[in-house]
């Protein structure tokens, strides 16, 4: 049985080689997918609510979660992008330019050169643009936003009052010229879909 994916706007679509790493065989629809995937990251989100991120921040934990959220789904869960996407940098990249973030990041807190939110907003963005994954970037990044935040003792974000981002929509036509905001450096848009 072939898979036939749908994607919402500003998804990345995934690799026919990557489809064909679906752990789950017996799913045939995108939605069996989609409700599959849900009920596998909510097992990564439990990890990561009881993870110390900010001693912890490193590149094994940013795979960790990206393979708990998606170990029963895809064979490529918590491993890099070995092919161009059109979002993200060259594949090549991902580990140096992660560790950058990393350490940046890492050195804004420490120094606390920027309020809490705009730390872990900033770091949601980034990582998002490196795509260090085949897919599940948005819901990766949103992820360790979150924990990030929390773990500064902020509030969890809403990311845009808490309305599904994951399927098309205002919500996410809203996320996604917020990002796109972030790319031309105004951060703005995004700090406050984050906190709507
Ligand atoms: N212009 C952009 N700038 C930064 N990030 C973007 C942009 N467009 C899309 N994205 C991010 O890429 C994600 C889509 O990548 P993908 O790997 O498919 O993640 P997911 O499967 O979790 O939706 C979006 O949810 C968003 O977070
Ligand atoms: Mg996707």
């Amino acid at each position: 049985m072939v898979m036939h994916f749908e994607y919402a706007p500003g998804a990345t679509p995934i690799d026919p080689d990557e489809a064909l790493s679906l752990i789950p065989k017996h799913i045939t629809s995108q939605e069996d997918l989609n409700a599959w995937e849900e009920m596998n990251i909510v097992e990564g989100a439990n990890w990561i609510n009881r993870q110390k991120i900010i001693q912890g921040l490193g590149e094994g934990l940013i795979r960790e979660l990206h393979n708990r959220m998606f170990n029963q789904t895809w064979l490529w869960a918590g491993t890099f992008r070995k092919i161009a996407k059109s979002i993200g940098i060259d594949w090549p990249q991902i580990s140096v330019a992660l560790n950058n973030l990393l350490e940046n990041a890492a050195y804004q807190i420490d120094h606390q050169t920027m309020p809490n939110d705009e730390i872990a907003v900033r770091f949601h963005h980034q990582l998002v643009l490196i795509h260090a994954f085949p897919n599940g970037n948005g819901r990766h990044a949103r992820l360790m936003a979150d924990a990030l935040i929390m773990n500064l003792g902020g509030e969890r974000f809403s990311w845009g009052a808490n309305m599904p981002l994951t399927t098309p929509g205002v919500p996410r036509q809203n996320y996604l010229s917020a990002l796109r905001a972030a790319d031309n450096g105004q951060l703005k848009p995004l700090m406050q879909f984050a906190r709507e």
